[in-house]
């Protein structure tokens, strides 16, 4: 039996990859890649949607594929490279943006609410086309599935409406991706402000926990997190949303069933169990930080793994553009 086809991708755009990140896809990507083909990319060419200083946008994706490969991406079970190192990526991007109807991609939510943030002025027309070149990543590598966090569940629909109608109109060339999205960690919330998500983009750090800061700062960031009146440990999104959000991670993190902590932390109080879930966090993410940091101590190294990475991925994806190019009728 061949092996599902599993594609994801992380943009580059901070210093470190958050909590909700890890949780709501990272954690997926290192489980998912021991039974499937896995491709993993950091999409280098979509954080250029940020205006950023080249030195720093070096750095950060170099420090994206450490990252990657401390949580336990591993280079010998799937296929890790930059989106920038397989060219095909552009060229389907066009494509699919020559598929998309303007009010389709109108409609996207990330879209609305990122260029509502910057302004009409200020917003880049590569943020539009965003999802486009999200398709692409995907569909070259036809990918049966998408692990990604619950925000991203509109682009994967978009990328399968392109695919089907690309493979209507033009000829079979694309396999229908479906997004793979946990119930649990699928959202991880600010500590500060528990009914919003944890974002890179927050007013203030205060409420994201970060992989690469050190464990003293999450320890404080955690004991210092937002929570509810009354004093039992028990989830209720509505009434308790910063309990419930802590009961979250512990869960995630430690593997526990969310009712056996709560009952962990019966009779006890908030501090009680906010040191507790400090624990397993920090438990989790130091040797992650430690690996990360070792790693990139070691350029040529991470290099080398993503060099060999693009050489796998271009394989892939030049197949699928060369027969997507034929279909359309483009003289090859
Ligand atoms: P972003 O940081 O928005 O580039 O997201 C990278 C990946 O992490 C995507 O698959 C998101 O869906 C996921 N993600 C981001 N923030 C969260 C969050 N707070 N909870 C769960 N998943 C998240
Ligand atoms: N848009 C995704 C995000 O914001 C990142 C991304 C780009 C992606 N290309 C992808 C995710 C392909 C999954 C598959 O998180």
């Amino acid at each position: 039996m061949t092996r599902k086809r599993v594609l994801s991708g992380i943009q580059p755009t901070h210093d470190s990859f958050h909590l909700g990140n890890y949780l709501g896809a990272l954690k997926q990507w290192v489980d998912l890649q021991e039974e499937h083909d896995a491709f993993y990319c950091v999409v280098d060419l979509h954080a250029l949607t940020i205006e950023t200083e080249p030195a720093l946008l070096r750095k950060r994706i170099l420090a994206s594929a450490a990252q990657l490969l401390a949580l336990g991406v591993d280079p010998d079970k799937c296929t890790l490279f930059l989106q920038s190192h397989v060219p095909a990526h552009n060229q389907l991007g066009w494509i699919m943006e020559c598929l998309a109807g303007f009010g389709e991609a109108s409609r996207m939510t990330q879209f609305k609410d990122k260029s509502q943030k910057t302004g009409t002025d200020r917003t880049v027309v590569g943020l539009f086309t965003y999802p486009m070149l999200q398709a692409a990543d995907i569909l070259l590598y036809q990918a049966d599935l998408v692990p990604v966090g619950e925000d991203q569940r509109q682009h994967i629909e978009l990328t399968r409406d392109l695919a089907g109608r690309f493979n209507s109109r033009y000829g079979q060339a694309f396999q229908l991706p479906d997004a793979y999205i946990l119930k649990s960690g699928a959202k991880i919330n600010d500590l500060q402000e528990p009914t919003s998500k944890m974002s890179k983009s927050a007013n203030s750090m205060q409420g994201v926990i970060e992989l690469m800061d050190t464990p003293e700062i999450n320890v404080k960031k955690i004991k210092s997190a937002m929570t509810d009146t009354g004093r039992e440990v028990v989830f209720d999104e509505k009434e308790k949303p910063g309990i419930s959000n802590l009961l979250t991670i512990h869960s995630a993190l430690s593997g526990k069933k969310i009712s056996d902590i709560e009952k962990e932390y019966e009779g006890k109080g908030y501090g009680d169990f906010k040191a507790g879930v400090a624990e397993v966090v920090v438990e989790v993410l130091r040797p992650i930080r430690q690996r990360a940091l070792e790693l990139l101590e070691d350029e040529t190294y991470l290099l080398k793994i993503l060099t060999g990475g693009a050489l796998k991925a271009r394989a892939v994806a030049e197949k699928t553009m060369a027969n997507a190019y034929q279909n359309l009728g483009l003289v090859q």
